[in-house]
């Protein structure tokens, strides 16, 4: 083997990006990856025709002529995408030099992980601000204007319980999301029976749907329906789907129960929950992202429900862990649809 195949058998075991710029400023090797990269085959270029950032050009004679190594981060405009990158320089240390050696890294994904937590950070400290500027404004009252006056101050504490509740309910969600997140990947082992815990739900709701005046319709099968799962987090899932159905619906929610034989996306027999309500619906645009953290259609309503945004996201996650799938139909003006398909035993 010579001395330019066994660079160039080198430079393609790389996994990830690399070329070979030589002497003669030209492109001796690049891998498929750089190729992909660059979205052409670039052996043969002279490198200012790929590497085109003046800070990439400067890194290469850097490299070249000083035996500099450096690292440089820069967004790549030539594919679709403009993905970020590091691009390292290193010079090939031999009593012959023959050139530099560049490789990629794509940071695309750690810059969106970075990202999504500060959007999170963000929206937690947002939805902690309002209820700690309502109790500091009641604190003020209740010390000052409201010091002596005995009917003042106990709606003062009411209502200062009412902001509480609602930061309490927060943090359990954020600590109820944080740990389905942290099983996604651990499948459930246990059996249950899916319509006990349905059962079990109608006491639970009996508060809510006397306040809303909405009736409650279950129509379940008589026979126990076995499904591998969670039997806590199973009622999670109904019981924010049943109360999102009874806060945005109108006056009549339907639960129901179908045992398909076969269903194309669990591929064997699934059970499907249908949570159906008659209320405003949701705009077409709004389906897909209902169940991002925090979302919500109407933020006002949501608060005035005592809702965070996070019912949703946590709904998704345990469907997910338990191998399942939630559709969502809606039809603005006449109601929604959540159904919720498991795998079948
Ligand atoms: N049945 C429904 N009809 C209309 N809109 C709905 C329905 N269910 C959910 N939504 C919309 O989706 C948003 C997100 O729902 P999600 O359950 O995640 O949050 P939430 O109910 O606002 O708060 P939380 O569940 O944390 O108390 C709601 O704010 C609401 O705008
Ligand atoms: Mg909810």
């Amino acid at each position: 083997m010579d001395r330019s195949s066994i660079l160039k058998a080198v430079i393609n075991a790389f996994p990830q990006p690399s070329l070979l710029v030589g002497r003669s400023e030209r492109i001796l090797v690049a891998n498929r990856s750089a190729n992909r990269v660059f979205n052409r085959d670039i052996t043969g270029l002279h490198y200012t025709a790929v590497l085109r950032q003046p800070q990439l050009v400067t890194a290469l004679e850097r490299a070249m002529n000083n035996g500099d190594c450096d690292d440089v981060r820069y967004r790549n405009p030539t594919i679709a995408n403009d993905n970020i990158y590091r691009a390292s320089f290193r010079p090939l240390e031999s009593p012959v030099s023959v050139g530099v050696v560049v490789t990629l890294e794509d940071l695309s994904h750690e810059e969106g992980l970075g990202e999504m937590r500060r959007d999170f950070v963000a929206n937690v400290s947002h939805e902690l601000r309002s209820p700690l500027t309502a109790m500091t404004g009641f604190i003020e009252t209740l010390r000052g204007p409201a010091a002596n006056d005995a009917a003042a101050r106990d709606t003062f504490l009411k209502m200062m319980e009412t902001e509480a509740a609602r930061m309490t309910r927060l943090v359990e969600d954020l600590l109820s999301l944080s740990r389905v997140e942290s099983e996604a990947r651990l499948k459930p082992d246990v059996t249950t029976d899916l319509i006990a815990v349905l059962n079990e739900l109608r006491p639970v709701l009996s508060g809510l749907v006397d306040t809303k005046s909405v009736t409650l319709e279950f129509v379940l099968p008589e026979e126990p329906v076995l499904v591998t799962g969670d039997r806590d987090q199973l009622g999670q899932v109904f019981r924010n789907l049943l109360e999102n159905a009874v806060k945005y619906g109108n006056r009549h929610v339907r639960l129901s129960v179908s045992l398909p034989e076969r269903e194309a996306f669990v591929r064997g027999p699934a059970v499907v929950v249908d949570v159906e309500d008659d209320g405003d619906g949701i705009a077409p645009h709004h389906v897909p992202r209902l169940t991002e953290r925090f979302y919500r259609v109407d933020t006002h309503r949501s608060r005035a429900e005592g809702g965070t945004g996070l019912g949703l996201a946590i709904v998704k996650h345990i469907i997910g862990r338990h191998r399942g799938r939630l559709r969502i139909s809606s039809v603005p003006g006449e109601g929604s649809t959540f159904s919720v398909i498991l795998p079948r035993l």
